[in-house]
């Protein structure tokens, strides 16, 4: 087939192994895993056999200049982010790059720029919209059921252990709010439109770790609706909703409540009505983790169709910039109005 893509996947770490799956069950799509890469020569082979992958380099120049591809994968933390796609541009190749998108916001600006100005391909892997339960309740807002969306809670608090999977994340100086509000912030978006202004409370709540863990949001939308945007690595709350990003929104004729397990409450014109998102566990997936997991194929499959249809991803460059600048607004103002009497 002439239209398939070769895809290269830079880093085989923690989180990389959902976008083996991923792009493994791509494939039938059309889109063909040909090489992986990662500083650490153990972990691009067993990647390699595992997947079947007929590549592996420990250099991504080194991939970039012999495979051709037609899309890569950038899975690497945020502080390899701006030369890995710096490379991909220079070498003109697509490039999907994952959360967060750079360490900043001067980062992230010079990653949108050289995109633009090279016109190459550049999305982020921002896959919580991509999430089931959150596309349904996106879809109940499109169809009116609710009205005019004009008040929300947006949060996700959790006690799972994120550090034995992610130890550098104890150790990150800014936090939850880059690790995981920038995944929050970007529901906000979508779910309640573009924000005009917005103010943060930080918590550091667990002694062990460099950075702020909690984050406590108050935004205001460009449509005068108002939400309040919530994220935690240290609730200790029972049952434990992780993975899952909790909503509620209120409307003039309606209101949606999401609850654990997927579980989506829509109340519209006085009735209510339950719907159940929860997504299938793909055979590599599983419990509690099946929520992320397949948003992560969802999301690589929208960026195969949006790069063959020629269009930005709904989560390129330009978008992701605009969820990045709330995560520096929040940074910046956390702790700045004091009351005076
Ligand atoms: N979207 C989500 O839900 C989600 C969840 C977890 C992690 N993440 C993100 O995924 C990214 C990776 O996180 P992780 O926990 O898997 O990290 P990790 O440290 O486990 O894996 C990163 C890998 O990249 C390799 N690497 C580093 N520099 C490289 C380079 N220049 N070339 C090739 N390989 C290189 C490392 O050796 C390592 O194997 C982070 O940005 C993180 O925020 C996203």
């Amino acid at each position: 087939m002439a239209d398939r893509i070769a895809v290269g996947l830079i880093g085989c770490g923690f989180f990389a192994q959902n976008h083996l799956h991923a792009w493994t069950d791509l494939a039938p799509e059309g889109a063909d895993l040909v090489a992986v890469c990662d500083i650490d020569a153990a972990r691009a082979q067993a990647a390699a056999e595992k997947f079947a992958v007929p590549h592996w380099y420990t250099d991504a120049e080194t991939m970039f200049r012999e495979r051709g591809l037609g899309l890569v994968d950038i899975a690497t933390q945020m502080r390899t982010h701006l030369p890995l796609v710096e490379m991909a541009i220079r070498h003109r190749v697509p490039a999907i790059v994952q959360k967060p998108f750079g360490r900043n916001i001067a980062e992230v600006r010079r990653m949108v720029d050289a995109s633009k100005e090279a016109g190459v391909f550049l999305a982020v892997h921002e896959n919580f919209r991509f999430q089931r339960p959150l596309l349904k309740i996106a879809e109940i807002i499109r169809t009116g059921a609710i009205g005019m969306p004009s008040w929300a809670r947006i949060g996700f608090r959790t006690g799972y252990d994120v550090y034995t999977g992610q130890p550098y994340l104890a150790k990150e100086e800014r936090f939850v709010l880059i690790d995981l509000g920038v995944h929050v912030l970007d529901v906000a978006r979508v779910f309640m439109g573009e924000v005009a202004h917005l103010t943060a409370e930080l918590q550091k709540r667990n002694p062990r770790v460099a950075g702020e863990d909690t984050a406590t949001m108050l935004l205001r939308h460009a449509s005068g609706a108002v939400s309040v945007v919530e994220c935690t690595y240290e609730s200790r709350r029972l049952p434990d909703s992780f993975p899952e990003t909790l909503v509620e929104i209120e409307g003039d004729e309606g209101a949606i409540v999401s609850r654990i397990g997927s579980k989506i409450e829509v109340t519209s014109n006085g009735r209510m009505q339950v719907f159940d998102a929860d997504p299938p566990v793909l055979p590599w997936a599983e419990r509690p983790w099946h929520v992320a997991q397949e948003s992560v194929l969802e999301t690589c499959r929208h960026m195969v169709e949006a790069l063959r249809a020629g269009r930005p991803a709904a989560t390129s460059a330009e978008d992701n910039l605009r969820t990045f600048a709330l995560v520096e607004a929040a940074y910046e103002a956390s702790g700045k109005v004091r009351p005076e009497v």
